[in-house]
């Protein structure tokens, strides 16, 4: 039988009324409640996106990360009512951005604030740009949808905001088509597009995946001036924490549709408090760490959305599992035991029923004499075995 260490357990009964969902003091630029997001087909629903809840601050960059599949860009799309149509559906949650639920909005006003006041980038910039236009006309053709200004003005933009984002030559190339820009030179021109009409939120989707390792540095580089330069507040999303260490203000760290723990990006990657954050930096290599220490995988793989996962969502995965993560989704509240008192301070989350301490984070394991990972319960070997 499994046994929680002593004084691990519960930790998440503390007051759940001080800061949720990532609140900071003033007005958040967006705050996501409650969102859910489902897709339908094939006789399955899958469930994508499962009561996400975060804010973002004016000015402030989160980084959204998680594995594969954890519905980092769903949630994303949503918000700006880009899911694919008749499929993917919000069913629950609102989206407030200045003073707008984004998730109620009849599809023209959306249309108004999407490319103007939020604007997005996405992983892969060749099939997000047009072939047979240049890109000048595509960058124009942002700058005078939403700010209704002259030809000639939107071209001096146009030449200017290449410039800005790096692009050498700017006034030539500025005729080019995109198959002529390289791969960094397109997500530049995509930058540009974005940053068209100064936008005062910008959603990053793996704007650096494509890139190499160079290229990646520089974008970001960039990012990182032109957010301060704006005064844009950021959406990061990606499944690479070394790419948002040193970016982010916060992180939220996502798992199957929800987030896991939320908090200053320094503080997550110093001292993370749920097993999958800590199993993720543990999947990384560190300057910090001998360069021989093994590198350790997360062992198994997410669950299956399409499921009802009625406990905790990484519990089959988890070293620290107790038995109630087979039943009961532990709600997302401020780091609990020894990190508390930094925890109020700064708003560190984490929906875990069994936090492991520093010093099991450290070592990656539990360290509790006898400690075993509770077993499932009896039904749902009897499932597996079935099936
Ligand atoms: N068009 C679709 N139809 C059905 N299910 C979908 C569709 N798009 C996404 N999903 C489901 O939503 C889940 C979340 O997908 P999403 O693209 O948000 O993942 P992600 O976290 O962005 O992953 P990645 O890091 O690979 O980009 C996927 O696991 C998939 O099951
Ligand atoms: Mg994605």
């Amino acid at each position: 039988m499994s046994q929680a260490p002593a004084g691990n357990a519960d930790r998440s009964a503390h007051d759940p009324t001080i800061i949720r969902g990532g609140a900071r003091p003033g007005t958040p630029l967006l705050s996501v409640r409650d969102l859910h997001v489902e897709f339908a087909g094939r006789g399955r629903v899958v469930r994508a996106v499962r009561g996400l809840s975060y804010d973002i601050g004016p000015g402030e960059t989160i980084g959204l990360v998680g594995e594969s599949g954890s519905g980092k860009s769903v949630s994303a799309l949503s918000l700006l009512g880009l899911l694919p149509k008749h499929v993917g559906k919000v069913t629950a949650g609102s989206a407030v951005f200045q003073g707008q639920d984004l998730l109620h909005l009849p599809e023209d006003k959306l249309r108004r604030i999407r490319g103007a006041r939020i604007a997005m980038i996405f992983q892969d910039p060749l099939s997000s740009l047009n072939p047979v236009l240049t890109i000048g006309r595509q960058i124009t053709e942002a700058i005078e949808t939403h700010r209704g200004v002259s030809i000639r003005e939107a071209r001096k933009r146009a030449v200017a905001l290449l410039d800005l984002v790096g692009i050498p030559a700017a006034a030539s190339r500025i005729n080019d088509y995109p198959h002529q820009f390289s791969g960094g030179m397109r997500q530049r021109a995509m930058i540009a597009m974005a940053l068209s009409c100064e936008p005062s939120l910008l959603v990053a989707d793996e704007p650096t995946t494509a890139l190499d390792v160079t290229i990646q540095a520089q974008i970001l580089e960039l990012l990182r001036r032109l957010r301060t330069e704006l005064g844009m507040a950021v959406l990061l999303i990606t499944h690479d924490l070394g790419v948002v260490a040193g970016f982010a203000d916060r992180l939220a760290v996502m798992y199957a549709g929800r987030l896991v723990e939320l908090g200053p990006a320094e503080t997550i990657l110093a001292d993370p408090a749920h097993p999958y954050t800590i199993g993720l930096l543990r999947s990384l290599p560190r300057l910090d760490r001998p360069r021989q220490a093994a590198l350790t995988p997360i062992e198994g793989s997410p669950p299956d959305l399409a499921s009802s996962l009625d406990g905790c969502p990484f519990a089959p995965r988890c070293a620290w599992r107790v038995d109630r993560g087979w039943t009961d989704a532990p709600p997302l509240v401020l780091a609990g035991g020894e990190r508390l008192a930094d925890a109020a301070l700064v708003g560190h989350e984490v929906a875990c029923h069994n936090q492991p301490t520093r010093e099991e984070a450290l070592a990656g394991l539990p360290l509790t004499p006898g400690f075993l990972p509770a077993p499932p319960p009896d039904s749902l070997v009897i499932e597996e075995e079935v099936v």
